[in-house]
């Protein structure tokens, strides 16, 4: 089978990473993909701003397009952006099997008032919140609620439409500068505000299958893979400013299996009712952002993907083919899909450029050391880096601020940890920056 992979992050990379390795495939398509992903076994990149034909299409075209040309059995998109687009709505309808949700689905990651809504509807745990357009009105509850309190702009934001308020002042603010569309634009016209949870918070991605036939049979489904988290501040100790990941962990030490059955029970199904109720064609994965609290487990998001970097650490905790996941979550299967977990712990701390996630240079030349990487077991993720084309040798170059995870197996998470710092003994770049205590006590994101 070929498969197309839509995206060029690390994220994607993983995915196509891990399709390369199923018996079933014979070549992954990556558009754009990134250095990762041009040298990856079985793996070709198709950029489509080096390809006349592709250059002036829209990206659902661009996306038709060369699922028709490469001839494709099924394509799996990685980022929300063409989700929301309705991107798998055009590869279906063209007759391309996608794992996606269609527009209706994505829906639920480009609007919070949207999901929200649906949260509440189908009593999915979660924080209190109310939705305004009127900036007044927002002043006026944010100040009868008093702080801490989180305004979140409606629209998709590149994370930057969440504030957490400590005081009444900030919250005011966040108000005013959402709202006035100084802050995301178009994104904050909408507010969500939404009651301050304290806890710690989790990450857990989900394969989905829902459509009008399963279910009509009673086969709509939700699986949700190990638990997993990411560390967003920038500096060690969970402090500095939010960036789009420095590390993940999977799976979770200090996650019990009761609070996973209350994610069960209180969101997952609950979730799966909703997307049932709605008559959605949702295949393909979803991701809760959860917060655990005193009160258990809290949904605080959907993401209509899987993670970066949780994925970096989850997929390779995957003891089944994910060839064989994509078609049972395609063909209305996964009810019945054995989803087998390899023992022990993955560690994937985050490469990124100085200056990151603020001005950052590109461009520079990134050594990987492969003796020190295969000594230590573990595999590199490109994220921001491609080959450079112009330069004898064709270096990797970085192209992004995230550049790279080392990602590593071990039966305890000591061992992976030590492993995958091993590994990023192995790697240099001008600049280069990396958290080192992802996983460690005290890393995680609480409040
Ligand atoms: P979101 O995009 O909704 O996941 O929000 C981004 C980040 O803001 C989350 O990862 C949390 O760290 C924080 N956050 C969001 N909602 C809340 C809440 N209700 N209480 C506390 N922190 C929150
Ligand atoms: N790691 C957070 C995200 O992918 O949104």
């Amino acid at each position: 089978m070929k498969v197309l992979v839509i995206g060029s992050g690390g994220r994607e990379h993983t995915i196509a990473w891990r399709l390369a390795q199923s018996n079933l495939v014979s070549e992954v398509i990556c558009v754009p993909g990134n250095g990762g992903t041009a040298t990856e076994s079985k793996c070709k990149n198709i950029d489509p701003k080096e390809n006349a034909d592709l250059q002036f299409l829209s990206f659902n075209d661009v996306a038709v397009t060369v699922a028709k040309k490469e001839k494709v059995d099924f394509a799996v998109i990685g980022p929300e952006d063409p989700l929301a687009e309705g991107i798998a709505d055009a590869l279906w309808n063209a007759g391309i099997p996608t794992v996606g949700p269609k527009a209706q689905g994505a829906a639920l990651e480009a609007s919070k008032d949207l999901s929200k809504v649906f949260m509440k509807k189908y009593g999915v745990a979660c924080a209190a919140s109310e939705t305004f357009t009127e900036k007044e009105a927002a002043l006026a509850y944010v100040r009868e609620k008093g702080a801490p309190i989180v305004v979140k702009a409606d629209g998709l934001a590149a994370g930057k439409g969440v504030v957490v308020a400590k005081s009444l002042e900030e919250a005011e603010k966040a108000v005013k500068d959402l709202m006035d569309g100084n802050a995301v634009g178009e994104a904050g016209k909408k507010l969500v505000i939404e009651e301050y949870l304290q806890g710690v918070e989790i990450s857990v991605l989900a394969a989905v299958s829902v459509t009008p036939e399963t279910a009509a049979n009673g086969k709509a489904c939700i699986k949700a893979f190990l638990p997993a988290r990411d560390h967003k501040r920038l500096m060690e100790g969970a402090q500095g400013p939010n960036t789009g990941g420095m590390g993940a962990v999977c799976p979770l030490e200090d996650v019990t299996a009761e609070t996973m059955a209350q994610f069960e029970k209180n969101i997952l199904q609950p979730t799966l009712k909703g997307l049932v109720a709605e008559k959605m064609d949702y295949r393909g994965f979803i991701f809760f952002g959860l917060m655990i609290t005193k009160d258990g487990p809290k949904a605080l998001e959907y993401n209509v993907r899987l993670g970066d970097p949780e994925t970096q650490a989850v997929l390779p905790m995957m003891d089944f083919d994910f060839a064989e996941l994509c078609q049972a979550i395609m063909n209305g299967t996964l009810d019945s899909f054995e989803m087998k977990w390899k023992s022990g712990f993955q560690v994937a701390p985050v490469a990124v450029s100085g200056g990151y996630p603020l001005k950052y240079a590109k461009g520079k030349v990134i050594t990987i050391a492969e003796p020190v990487i295969s000594h230590a077991g573990a595999k590199i993720f490109i994220a921001g880096a491609v080959k450079d084309r112009r330069t004898e040798g064709q270096p990797l170059v970085t192209s992004g601020g995230r550049v790279l995870a080392c990602s590593a197996h071990g039966e305890t998470f000591r061992e992976a940890w030590g492993k995958a710092y091993e590994a990023m003994c192995g790697v240099q770049f001008e600049g280069m920056f990396y958290r080192r205590d992802i996983g460690l006590p005290g890393a995680a994101e609480s409040n």
